[in-house]
């Protein structure tokens, strides 16, 4: 089946020898070996060749009203001129380029003039704060960022090249930072600096692409996992671009001449498969979206839908779930005709109530709504409904159905696959597929423990699920401590990390609880120095202030409570269950508590918890 989808899909040089070689007990995925290809080629050439003046890309400007078209042929031409200037300033195949921007047909051109020439790309969120993106240059080796000038979002200017700037005083790698304009306002140059769009003019429109092999590295995009740092997951060139591109056809029912509206940021794997990679594979016109679901106002998405006559519109739960909140009006007051598939939970789970609005309310009943569940790891979708096909059925709520080539098993407690029809357990994957991701960048043993040793010949995937009696799946969440705050995904570790480095901080415990917007929250428990008086100053804004500098804003606790101690097993393990439960107010669930060390801790929590909510 997949040697079949590669030899239809994709352009080749030279056509490969083997469709897969796994062994997933070992952590060994290589697909289509022996093949050769350019990724950038697939994306871009072989569209010109057809219909050179099809858009391309529309860049959603901050502005309602200012966006921009880019043709194949000139997403081809930015690609190749940046794809010479980064060959002339010494970026060979095989480097790893950061590269820190805005969703933006600048940012896309860097990504695949990366493929052009057979450097990796490493796309950080702009989001993240100089610290964050410091550790990933480093963790990624860069020597090379492209970045911009300056951001714009929600009316607001982000001062990202000052971000960068930051960042690369701690990174000893880095040699060049590339400057686009996104904004008139100059920016302070500094000796690794090079304006990108001045330099990218002196370059030729041609640029020899790169022949590379099936399993050499496309990407590195960081993720969070359950401790420690973020890990920067590798996708390689041939499998993942089949996946992104078949996915992207098949779950949207995308059809040639439609326009995509996915409004992920490029610096999500969402943004990479479905505003990128997927679309641009399948010649189709993509929509970047720069700005936010409520600037100017909560009309936005459905302002733009008109505008741009968008036809698959794929957004995430927690912005649903906001919208919602303001109302039918702002959805009401737009022509959403155009809409025929709505896609949704880039990133965590739909909730009946947000499902139903989206249906009812933007796709006026008549779009089928697609749950769709996967993960970095994963490449691109694995269970979603696929509403081409006749007679499928869509459940609210309900990721569904595998897509070809996905098998689910879900696990019990002692590790074994549940074979009734009807199950809860542990999901994970049973057969590799093309689109998966292959490592940890310079760490292997981690995703060996990560995904492939928890359940031997398997590939965990970290989230629990439900298999209903008809063999629908339903995602229940992760099973670990990693959460999900407005789609964003972090681990509690991290917070944890940040929260223990301020000077007054004896520990910590950070966790997840349900939030009605952002799906969950970050709550703090927070453990005071001896001897710290917690009125002299604010110390809940100052660790805000400080989680909100040193990973990203999304990161920042929303409640943080000063506790005395913290619950703990007699072996001194935090006991998180029990705070989960605190937080959740499901006190008549606490569970056993014999195995606390001093179960006075767990009252005087409580009491705290109750005076701060
Ligand atoms: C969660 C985003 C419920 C899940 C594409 C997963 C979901 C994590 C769904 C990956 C869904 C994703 N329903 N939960 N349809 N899709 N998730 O890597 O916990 O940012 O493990 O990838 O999001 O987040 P990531």
């Amino acid at each position: 089946f997949w040697a079949a989808a590669a030899r239809r899909r994709l352009r080749w040089i030279r056509t490969f020898d083997t469709a897969q070689d796994c062994d997933l007990s070992r952590g060994k995925i290589r697909w289509f070996e022996g093949g050769r290809l350019n990724v950038s080629v697939n994306c871009l050439d072989r569209h010109v060749d057809t219909c050179p003046e099809k858009v391309a890309l529309i860049w959603e400007r901050d502005e309602p009203g200012s966006e921009v078209k880019v043709t194949y042929r000139e997403l081809l031409e930015m690609t190749c001129r940046l794809g010479n200037l980064l060959r002339r300033r010494g970026v060979k195949r095989g480097d790893c380029v950061t590269i820190y921007m805005p969703s933006c047909p600048m940012a896309v051109a860097s990504m695949l003039a990366c493929a052009r020439i057979g450097a990796a790309h490493n796309v950080v969120f702009a989001g993240f704060s100089a610290e964050a993106l410091s550790e990933r240059i480093r963790d990624a080796q860069s020597s090379t960022v492209i970045t911009v000038n300056q951001g714009v979002r929600g009316g607001k200017v982000v001062e990202l090249k000052k971000t960068v700037d930051e960042a690369v005083r701690s990174c000893s790698s880095v040699q060049q930072v590339f400057v686009a304009m996104r904004t008139e306002k100059p920016a302070e140059m500094t000796a690794v600096d090079v304006a990108l769009d001045e330099e990218m003019l002196k370059e030729e429109v041609v640029c020899e692409p790169a022949a590379m092999d099936s399993e050499d590295v496309l990407f590195l995009l960081y993720t969070s996992g359950s401790t420690g740092k973020p890990k920067g997951l590798v996708h390689t060139q041939a499998g993942y671009l089949l996946y992104a591109a078949l996915t992207h056809r098949y779950v949207f029912s995308y059809q040639d001449g439609d326009v995509f509206g996915c409004v992920a940021d490029i610096g999500w794997i969402t943004g990479h498969s479905y505003a990128v990679y997927g679309p641009l594979a399948n010649g189709g016109t993509t929509v970047l979206f720069e700005s936010t679901p409520v600037y100017p106002n909560p009309g936005r998405y459905w302002e733009t839908v008109q505008r741009l006559g968008i036809n698959q519109f794929y957004g995430a739960p927690t912005a649903i779930r906001l919208l919602l909140k303001y109302g039918d009006q702002w959805v009401q007051k737009y022509d959403r005709s155009t809409l025929k598939t709505l896609g949704t939970a880039v990133g965590e789970p739909i909730n009946t109530e947000a499902w139903e609005w989206y249906h009812r309310v933007v796709g006026d009943g008549r779009c089928p709504v697609v749950d769709t569940w996967w993960q970095t790891e994963t490449g691109g979708i694995c269970i979603s409904p696929r509403p081409a096909e006749p007679g499928a059925e869509i459940i609210p709520g309900m990721a569904m159905r595998p897509f070809f080539g996905i098998q689910p098993v879900l696990m019990d407690a002692e590790g074994n696959v549940q074979n009734s029809t009807e199950a809860s357990g542990a999901l994970c994957i049973a057969q590799p597929w093309p689109g998966m991701a292959r490592t940890i960048h310079n760490d292997h043993q981690r995703f060996l423990e990560t995904y492939c040793h928890p359940y031997p010949g398997y590939f965990f995937t970290g989230d629990g699920a439900y298999r209903s009696k008809d063999g629908y799946y339903q995602i229940t969440g992760r099973l670990d401590d990693v959460i999900n705050v407005s789609g964003h995904r972090i681990g509690t570790a991290e917070i944890e990390d940040v929260v223990n480095q301020c000077p007054v901080v004896a520990e910590s415990a950070v966790i997840g609880y349900s939030h009605d917007i952002k799906g969950q929250g970050v709550y703090a428990f927070v453990v005071l120095k001896q001897g710290v008086d917690a009125q002299k100053g604010d110390v809940s804004q100052q660790l805000k202030d400080m989680v909100s500098k040193r990973i990203a804003k999304y990161a920042g606790p929303d409640c943080i409570q000063l506790v005395k101690r913290l619950p703990k097993t007699r072996s001194g393990k935090i006991m998180r269950r029990v705070l989960r439960k605190i937080v959740e107010r499901e006190l008549e669930s606490l569970g056993d508590l014999s195995t606390l060390d001093d179960p006075t801790a767990v009252q005087e929590i409580i009491q705290g918890h109750k005076e701060l909510c």
